[in-house]
């Protein structure tokens, strides 16, 4: 019943592995989502809360979903199904690949539409838009930005192209080369950006507004963003992980492998803050701006340093990059249900999904501007779909994954696929099986009473 490979491909090595997750992890969560949701919160606690989600939820449950994976061989789905079977469960399970497949769509949605905005940007920067302006400029433009949907469709549909063609070439073809170079480059302008922010001068009200520890600012609303940021930013709770652990080879540790991509993802998230925030501060922006915080400082910053055009160019290709390999990941447990469960072809997949996909985003896009009165559950399309993926369905399906893997598997076969220490599978055990479950469940019950 329990495959040795899957039928999609295999990565390469267990270094391929830990690229292929961390480019679907690090994304457009860490750089643009991370910097305003903790302005938008308050900062300090907010940090804080995520912080102890990522250590205390996230990682458990990132080893959780690709040993599934590993161990099934194949879509979110299929794995779950046969992964119960084997332990004698229902295989009804697989209700969690279904609800992770719709998250994904949801997200993907407006993802495309902000990885849109990043690719515009990439054009103003290389037309030198942004040299010499002022926060109030650029500020300008990008509202501009949003009240013109048709530069937001053309640039939204590059967006959803792009990740589409990588999908149809397939796991192995493209996208290992590609992130093996990319990643480091993202790193090191990453720094750059840092550099500038420090010589803003307010490096340091940066640091504090980031991490002193102010609990009166945090709201039961604030953790809940924080526990599925947490969720977001690591790619879990959908299935993503799930699928790309279908497609690690049997050696690898997974322990140490999602430390790795945990560490990296939580790493860059953390300087793309202090990068930003001492630029916010510089310029008596408003830490608390919202969507737009990332496309106002940045190109503010940018268009003040020597060489700053070049910087900016080569910084917004490869936040570029970065959302695609995550935009890509989003996609891929559904197109593999496709595949295996119905027998589409994998192009055909692509483009049946990928149409979808588009079309949501449009959607989503229009909020900003010709539907702005559309709302749902009093929040705009775009706002609607990233605030019921991330608070609700990922921390939902990690809830799901949690219970799964520890209530249903049989520890014999977790502890195989985990290749831990006695200790430490202990340890995981008993956090996911208790630990995570019940904090995730408190954060939600918190927030349906003191909203
Ligand atoms: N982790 C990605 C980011 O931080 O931008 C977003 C994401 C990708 C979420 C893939 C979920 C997912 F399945
Ligand atoms: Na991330």
């Amino acid at each position: 019943m329990l495959k040795k490979e899957s039928i999609h491909g295999m990565w390469a090595s267990r270094w391929v592995f830990i690229m292929a997750a961390t480019g679907s992890a690090v994304g457009l969560g860490n750089i643009w989502k991370f910097p305003y949701i903790t302005g938008v919160n308050g900062g300090g606690a907010f940090v804080l809360v995520y912080l102890l989600c990522v250590a205390l939820i996230g990682l458990p449950l990132m080893m959780a979903e690709v040993f599934i994976g590993r161990r099934g061989r194949q879509s979110p789905a299929n794995s779950l199904r046969d992964v119960a079977e084997e332990s004698g469960r229902s295989t009804n399970w697989q209700f969690v690949g279904w609800m992770g497949a719709l998250a994904g769509f949801l997200i993907f949605g407006f993802y495309s539409v902000v990885g849109g905005w990043v690719l515009a940007y990439v054009s103003d920067m290389a037309q030198g838009t942004f040299n010499g302006a002022g926060a109030e400029q650029v500020g300008a433009a990008f509202k501009g930005l949003l009240a013109d949907p048709v530069t937001m469709l053309i640039w939204h549909s590059v967006f959803a192209f792009l990740s589409m063609i990588v999908l149809v070439k397939g796991v192995n073809e493209g996208l290992e080369r590609s992130i093996r170079i990319l990643m480091p480059a993202l790193f090191i302008l990453l720094f750059v950006v840092l550099g500038y922010g420090i010589s803003t001068g307010r490096f340091a009200d940066a640091f504090h507004f980031m991490f002193d520890f102010e609990p009166e600012k945090l709201t039961w609303n604030a953790v809940l963003v924080a526990l599925g940021h947490a969720f977001f930013t690591l790619s879990l709770g959908m299935g993503t992980m799930i699928a790309y652990g279908s497609y690690m080879t049997k050696q690898a540790s997974i322990g140490s492998t999602a430390m790795a991509v945990v560490f990296l993802d939580t790493f860059v998230a953390l300087v793309a803050g202090l990068a930003i925030f001492p630029i916010v501060f510089a310029n008596n922006m408003d830490p608390g701006a919202g969507p737009g915080l990332m496309f106002v400082t940045l190109p503010v910053a940018f268009g003040n340093m020597p060489m700053g055009q070049i910087f900016g160019f080569l910084f917004f290709v490869l936040v570029a990059i970065a959302a695609w390999t995550s935009a890509i990941s989003l996609m891929e447990p559904s197109i593999a249900f496709l595949v295996e469960r119905f027998g589409f072809r994998r192009p055909m997949a692509c483009l049946v999904l990928g149409v979808v996909g588009w079309l949501l985003g449009i959607a989503a896009l229009l909020s900003f501007n010709e539907w702005s009165n559309v709302h749902l559950f009093g929040k705009g399309i775009f706002d609607f779909l990233d605030y019921v993926t991330a608070n609700i369905m990922l921390p939902l399906g990690g809830l799901f994954v949690a219970i799964f893997s520890s209530w249903i598997v049989k520890s014999r076969f977790s502890h195989e696929e985990l290749g831990v220490s006695a200790l430490s599978y202990k340890l995981w055990f008993y956090v996911t099986r208790f630990v995570a479950p019940i904090l995730v469940l408190t954060v939600f019950i918190f927030n349906l009473f003191f909203q």
